[in-house]
């Protein structure tokens, strides 16, 4: 665990070099640039880098649809994982939107990290989207961080389905 402190800002265009280089090792089917580009262009969103010592080491991408924020991509160094930078970055990205934003994701069921990760900050399980990933056809578990999630409710999550319940 590094003692070096982690600096967090809004990612910039200057800084998708360094995103690519981790997306493309983060995940199966990464993002384009052209991908990149279009979520920063945005310019509603909240885009969040975390740097170590100069270097980039994570990064954030959130997205505004309609009421609710849509976290579209989170990874981190795979050097640098179990430091906390994921944590940093969503406590971050968490304490920007306001501590009663409702906040959505689709996140693999498989992704044992990623779940874990969700939970901890108090997303609850609220659906499946059948066949969302393109490159094995893997259903997305569809999860909400919202005023009911943080009581252990779905109440106020849109069309809840939590997988399991029938
Ligand atoms: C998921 C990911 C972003 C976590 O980043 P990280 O910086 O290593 O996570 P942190 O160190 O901040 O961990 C925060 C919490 O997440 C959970 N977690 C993270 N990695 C985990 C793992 N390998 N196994 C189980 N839980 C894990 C734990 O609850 C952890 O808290 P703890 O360390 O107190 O137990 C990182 O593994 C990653 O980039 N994965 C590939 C991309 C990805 O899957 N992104 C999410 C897609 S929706």
């Amino acid at each position: 665990m590094s003692t070096i402190p982690l600096d967090i800002r809004r990612l910039t265009y200057a800084d998708l070099p360094q995103v690519i280089a981790i997306e493309r090792r983060a995940f199966p089917t990464p993002w384009s640039l052209a991908m990149f580009v279009l979520e920063l262009s945005k310019g509603d969103g909240v885009c969040l880098a975390a740097r170590r010592d100069e270097q980039l080491v994570g990064y954030v991408i959130c997205s505004r649809y309609d009421d609710a924020w849509h976290i579209m991509n989170v990874a981190v160094d795979p050097a640098r994982r179990r430091e906390g930078i994921a944590r940093s970055l969503l406590g971050e990205l968490i304490a920007r939107l306001g501590e009663d934003a409702r906040i959505t994701l689709e996140v693999r069921p498989t992704n044992r990290p990623g779940i874990a990760l969700y939970e901890s900050f108090g997303f609850l399980a609220a659906g499946l989207r059948a066949r969302y990933y393109q490159d094995n056809g893997e259903d997305a578990l569809i999860m909400w961080r919202t005023p009911a999630t943080l009581t252990g409710s779905l109440d106020d999550v849109p069309n809840p389905a939590p997988p399991g319940a029938s």
